[in-house]
């Protein structure tokens, strides 16, 4: 089965529009967990604009699920998740002022950058994945890296599913098993919502884990965080029947 891990960055954005506690974080990571959630997902920025570090840290201790920490693998941001030590890291080539992730590694290019990082999160017991568009070349050399999986970027799937999902899906079956072929692990995530996860989740395979924060958060802002997070698991298990 299919993880689904919730990133909550988006609670982090609400709290930091009036500079309070509120939504509460950490609470928000412990209900999600509560809810049924099979991972948390953060992704703290340099500027803290919505995860700020502390919150890493304050998160760790209060889960026993998955955590998982995406970021670009600055020094500052290599420390924190070697102190904080979660389950899994993603590593993003995010640019400090990008929107949102919005583009995967060329591993060819940064192998030897990624090698190095990868040793050192691994020597760290932490697994690691690595954010990757569908070019099969790059997955496979993805593997180079020593890297345990990729998280497929799946906004390209998002944006043409709505036009023609049998088309949207077939790069990322390709890159799924490409990936499978040379022993990696495959997460995805990025613009998936209700509408489009069960028929990713049942034809990309192996999947194991998505990792969605923007439609599940503005979801649960009319259907509520517990419901939302069923229906999402539901969609996931549909997938597999
Ligand atoms: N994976 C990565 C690497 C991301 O940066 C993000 C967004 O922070 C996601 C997954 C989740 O994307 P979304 O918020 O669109 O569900």
């Amino acid at each position: 089965m299919t993880r689904l891990s919730v990133n909550i960055n988006k609670i982090a954005t609400i709290r930091n529009a009036r500079g309070g506690n509120v939504p509460n974080v950490l609470k928000a990571a412990i209900d999600c967990q509560r809810f049924g959630a099979e991972g948390i997902t953060v992704h703290p920025r340099p500027d803290e604009r919505h995860i700020r570090y502390q919150d890493v840290h304050d998160i760790k201790p209060e889960i026993v699920t998955e955590f998982n920490i995406e970021g670009n693998p600055t020094d500052s941001f290599l420390e924190l998740v070697k102190t904080v030590k979660p389950h899994q890291v993603t590593l993003v080539p995010d640019a400090p002022d990008a929107l949102t992730s919005n583009a995967g590694w060329d591993t060819i290019t940064h192998k030897d950058f990624l090698t190095n990082v990868i040793k050192s999160l691994k020597e760290s017991g932490i697994r690691t994945s690595i954010f990757i568009g569908t070019d099969i070349e790059l997955i496979k050399r993805a593997a180079d890296t020593g890297t345990d999986r990729v998280e497929l970027y799946t906004e390209p799937y998002a944006v043409d599913y709505i036009v023609d999902p049998e088309k949207a899906v077939l790069p990322f079956v390709k890159a799924a098993e490409a990936a499978h072929e040379v022993g990696l692990g495959v997460n995805a995530g990025h613009d998936l919502d209700l509408n489009n996860l069960k028929y990713f989740a049942k034809y990309v395979k192996p999947l194991d884990e998505v990792s969605i924060g923007h439609a599940l958060i503005s979801d649960a802002l009319y259907l509520g965080l517990e419901n939302v997070i069923q229906m999402y698991l539901r969609e996931l298990r549909d997938a597999n029947l």
